[in-house]
């Protein structure tokens, strides 16, 4: 090898070097992803400062806020064949079919909530319409996906949900 050659080697290799010692020394004005902060799943997002509201957004009630909204819609057999639709749509593959919380993909799930347990049936039509609506830590919000009028349906359905025999 000529001797230029080997001193452009050198350069290079020095180079090389300096780079990733750099990379990992990780210095203050540096903001590479991998050592951004991470949010993992199943884990709380983290939350919105606050009083923000997106540009183009309402103001969403929490389920406190919730809670005592009267259902708009009527109990009838048409609402909640509305709600059932939605329910085996939207709800079905984690909390079972029937709500007992054994859907297909709810063994993926640190809990998944038997939805026809008496703490769940208890819970006020608005405090439910607030979980489906925005969701929860793992449980998605389905505010995009359903109408208003759907939601409430489909509250009324969750209330049918009986604990199943264990005969
Ligand atoms: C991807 C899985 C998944 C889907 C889809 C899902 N949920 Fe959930 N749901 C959960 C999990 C997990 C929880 C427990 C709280 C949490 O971690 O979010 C939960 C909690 C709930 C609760 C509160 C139960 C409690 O213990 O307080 C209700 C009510 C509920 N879901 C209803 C529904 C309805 C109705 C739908 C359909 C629109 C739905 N969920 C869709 C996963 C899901």
């Amino acid at each position: 090898m000529r001797p230029t050659s080997r001193i452009g080697l050198s350069v290079l290799a020095a180079v090389l070097t300096m780079g990733s010692t750099v990379a990992l020394a990780q210095l203050p004005f540096m903001r590479n992803m991998h050592t951004g902060p991470v949010v993992m799943p199943q884990v709380d997002t983290r939350a919105p400062v606050d009083d923000t509201i997106a540009v183009d957004g309402v103001r969403l009630r929490d389920r406190i806020e919730s809670q005592n909204l009267p259902n708009p819609v009527p109990n009838t057999s048409e609402s909640r064949a509305t709600g059932a639709q939605m329910y085996d749509v939207y709800c079905a593959v984690c909390h079972g079919a029937s709500g007992q919380g054994d859907g297909q993909i709810a063994e993926h799930f640190a809990r998944m909530p038997n939805l026809a347990l008496p703490y769940v049936q208890d819970y006020t039509d608005g405090w439910i319409y607030a979980i489906i609506r925005e969701g929860g830590r793992s449980m998605p919000p389905f505010a995009h996906s359903m109408s208003v009028t759907e939601r409430w349906s489909l509250v009324h359905y969750v209330k049918t949900f009986e604990v199943a025999s264990t005969q």
